[in-house]
């Protein structure tokens, strides 16, 4: 069975990993967030990226997209070595640029069906305030101010022309991601139960 992957965007703080985690409850997907992966790659002993994923991503820029297509890949391809019923992904916070569109479609084309881009939309603002938010407890070394500006600017330059994209293929599914977790969450479990 070929894996089937919803693309799961929005901005920094948008509510993607908290959406992501009430739908693997749910639904039978897998959640794969880049971001973690990133993360994971950066502390494992002997990364030879881990300096460069480090500043990538105090800097809010978007890692060169082999290392992440390659994050994403082994992840996919070992889940379903597991168990060959879990062929559903939610790849969360991916692709961020055209750099990442296209290394996604020079690994994956033929390979994997991308069925639609799930897209929390919500302001800067709020955007910003729950990272900050998140920033007490995270431990993350991006979610501050200064790490934030540049964020939302990757974002509002690079991430948005990918969905835009995806928007004249009919392929976005928009959520608006500004209310609770639970009103969210009603209009992701609707698009789901919708689109199977
Ligand atoms: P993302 O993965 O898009 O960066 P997260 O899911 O990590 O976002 O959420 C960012 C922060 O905002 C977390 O601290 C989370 O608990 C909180 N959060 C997520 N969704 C909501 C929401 N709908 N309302 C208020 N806070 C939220
Ligand atoms: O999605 P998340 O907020 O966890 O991403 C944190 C950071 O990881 C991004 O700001 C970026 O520096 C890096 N990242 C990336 N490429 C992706 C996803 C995340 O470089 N596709
Ligand atoms: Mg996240």
């Amino acid at each position: 069975m070929k894996p089937q992957v919803v693309f799961v965007l929005g901005g920094p703080g948008a509510g993607k990993g908290t959406q992501c985690s009430k739908i693997v409850e749910g639904f039978n997907y897998t959640h794969l967030s880049a971001g973690d992966l990133l993360r994971g790659e950066r502390a494992r002993d002997g990364s030879e990226f881990g300096q460069l994923i480090d500043s990538y991503i105090k800097d809010g820029k978007i890692v060169p997209v082999k290392i992440t297509i390659n994050l994403l890949s082994k992840a996919m391809e070992e889940t379903m070595q597991k168990d060959e019923k879990k062929f559903r992904f939610l790849i969360d916070g991916f692709p961020r640029n055209e750099d990442n569109l296209q290394g996604w479609k020079d690994a994956m084309d033929g390979k994997a069906d991308v069925k639609f881009v799930l897209f929390f939309d919500c302001s800067n603002e709020v955007c910003i305030d729950r990272c900050l938010e998140r920033g007490k407890s995270s431990g993350r070394t991006d979610d501050n101010r200064e790490s934030l500006e540049k964020r939302i600017q990757t974002y509002l330059l690079s991430t948005r022309p990918i969905i835009e994209q995806y928007e004249k293929l009919g392929k976005v599914r928009t959520v608006d991601a500004s209310r609770s977790v639970d009103e969210v969450f009603a209009d992701v479990k609707a698009i789901l139960e919708k689109e199977g």
